[in-house]
């Protein structure tokens, strides 16, 4: 089986009482990461789950954690969930000392990544590409699921593929926000090489085919 595109379930829209069966499912399905939404109520209108949360979490899957801290100056706050990432994602328009706090992620040893809101320029994370190895572009508004995807994400794919490649690197750029299988397409073709699918999985019929037809793109 041609397997590319890598998967990050997103749980968001799970049930917080039923976590366990779901992510053993995803696990069983061979996803590649799971993507769990920290959202404070401040950086973005809602609040979802932290730190007791992601600890059982860690503590009952294989699965490498892709933790999207959707919270203001993550810099607070990043030697408790460098515990349990793999990949540790601060938001660009939180941190005022963003290149700092990239750096002290991967002395904490996680892999650092870089998200940017829908109105934030690709070219404004540039000078960070070679701190980070991932950049998160968001396809929607932070803050909640089952949001339409924004297409203007798909130009800022190409160019931080394009920069990306100038710089010599080979980071991860993953999106995040009304991934299904026709804007997975599109995004998989702008450069995406993770994508982030929380509502279309939950809605789906089957959930471990829809995965793996996601990471055939
Ligand atoms: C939104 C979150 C997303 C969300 C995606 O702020 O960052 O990860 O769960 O949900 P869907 O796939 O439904 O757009
Ligand atoms: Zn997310």
């Amino acid at each position: 089986m041609y397997k590319s595109m890598k998967v990050s379930p997103s749980i968001l829209t799970a049930d917080y009482l039923n976590l366990l069966p779901v992510i053993q499912k995803m696990e069983a399905a061979g996803t590649d990461f799971l993507h769990l939404d920290v959202m404070d109520g401040q950086f973005v209108p809602n609040i979802s789950f932290g730190v007791p949360v992601i600890k059982s979490i860690y503590e009952h899957t294989n699965l490498p954690l892709d933790i999207h801290l959707m919270i203001d100056r993550p810099s607070r706050y990043i030697e408790q969930f460098a515990k349990y990432a793999h990949i540790l994602n601060i938001h660009y328009e939180a941190e005022p000392n963003v290149v700092d706090t990239l750096k002290k992620i991967r002395v904490l040893g996680c892999r650092p990544a870089v998200t940017i809101k829908p109105n934030t320029k690709p070219e404004a994370v540039y000078p960070l590409l070679k701190l980070v190895d991932m950049v998160l572009v968001m396809s929607v508004e932070p803050g909640f699921g089952g949001q339409a995807f924004m297409p203007s994400a798909l130009t800022k794919l190409q160019k931080l593929h394009k920069e990306s490649e100038r710089q010599g690197l080979s980071l991860e750029l993953e999106v995040d926000g009304g991934i299904n299988f026709e804007t997975a397409k599109l995004c998989a073709d702008a450069g995406a090489t993770v994508l982030v699918a929380g509502s279309f999985l939950f809605n789906s019929h089957d959930m471990p085919s829809a995965i793996k037809e996601l990471q055939q793109l």
